[in-house]
């Protein structure tokens, strides 16, 4: 039996896993993959949008969001290893990946070990490549300073290189929200967290290997995993498209919610042969009226 909703709860690999899964039973499939140190509500406006045409799932990482953190090593492998339990557990053979910067990381790893079990990629504002050495130190020094000084303040210089300049006068809103869900994971997993990821293996050599479509998004002004990382990823990629989103950092979703999804939505239209039915404002708000309205009519005439 499947479960709607927000916050569900689900035992994968002895752990509790939260997850929000909304949209038709019978749809394709795109599971959701936030990035470090955040969580599945990061993915909210994606859900929106895309819930009208595809089933969409969002899930908490391990330590991350409402997921327990177990008492493994951390490691992007057992990340990848949970979601294919997961997909497991919800008995869906196969679907697409969006993943944000960790969640890229994963989903490389997950369709490096497992290409059966996926249709298309969205690689955002990720990477290939591993840490370089500095980068390693970099996440040590973090590692110190949360342990002095506290995941807050952590969190105060982290959303400066998550978002453009400009949104700090802009976007408030999703800049207090960042901070909050960097705020409410706690001190160990991010620390775990951090030594996992200096620790993950590059992936570019694959990248040559990946069999389905995807689609690359970035934002201009992404300081972490800039542009240019993303036309390396386009070039090793057979069947592989790049959009640059403009004004938009690090947390380009975040930033630009529009233009991000009218770039999924016209990639999956693609991927899944679905006529994609936009507004001038480029969101499928027609297309979930019309659905919205049909659903009524049809419960009409059925009572
Ligand atoms: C993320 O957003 O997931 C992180 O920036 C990933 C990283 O630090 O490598």
């Amino acid at each position: 039996m499947r479960y709607f909703g927000n916050n569900i709860k689900l035992f994968v690999n002895n752990l509790v896993v939260s997850y929000t899964d909304q949209g038709s039973d019978n749809a394709p499939v795109i599971i959701f993959i936030h990035g470090f140190p955040l969580n599945k509500t990061m993915w909210n406006n994606q859900v929106e949008a895309l819930k009208g045409r595809y089933r969409v799932i969002a899930y908490d990482i391990r330590g991350h969001g409402e997921s327990d953190a177990g008492n493994d090593d951390l490691s992007i492998e057992l990340f990848a290893a949970d979601l294919i339990q997961f997909m497991d557990m919800l008995k869906i053979e196969k679907a697409s990946l969006c993943g944000l910067s960790m969640g890229g990381y994963i989903a490389l790893n997950a369709i490096e070990h497992h290409p059966e079990r996926f249709e298309a990629l969205v690689l955002s504002d990720t990477n290939c490549q591993a840490d370089s050495e500095e980068g390693k130190e970099k996440r040590m020094k973090s590692i110190h300073s949360i342990l002095k000084n506290g995941v807050s303040n952590y969190a105060d210089e982290s959303v400066k290189n998550l978002f453009t300049h400009e949104s700090f006068s802009t976007h408030e809103e999703e800049i207090t929200s960042v901070k909050k869900m960097i705020c409410n994971t706690s001190e160990e997993s991010i620390c775990c967290t951090l030594l996992a990821l200096s620790a993950r293996k590059e992936t570019c050599n694959r990248l040559s290997g990946i069999d389905v479509p995807v689609l690359i998004l970035v934002g201009e002004e992404d300081k972490i995993t800039p542009p240019e990382v993303s036309t390396l990823m386009r070039e090793k990629i057979k069947d592989s498209t790049m959009y640059v989103i403009p004004h938009a950092a690090h947390l380009s979703n975040l930033e630009q919610p529009e233009e991000y999804n009218e770039q999924l939505m016209r990639f999956f239209a693609k991927v899944y042969k679905t006529p994609q039915i936009l507004d001038s404002e480029g969101s499928n708000s027609v297309f979930v009226q019309m659905r919205e309205k049909i659903m009524m009519l049809l419960s009409i005439n059925t009572i």
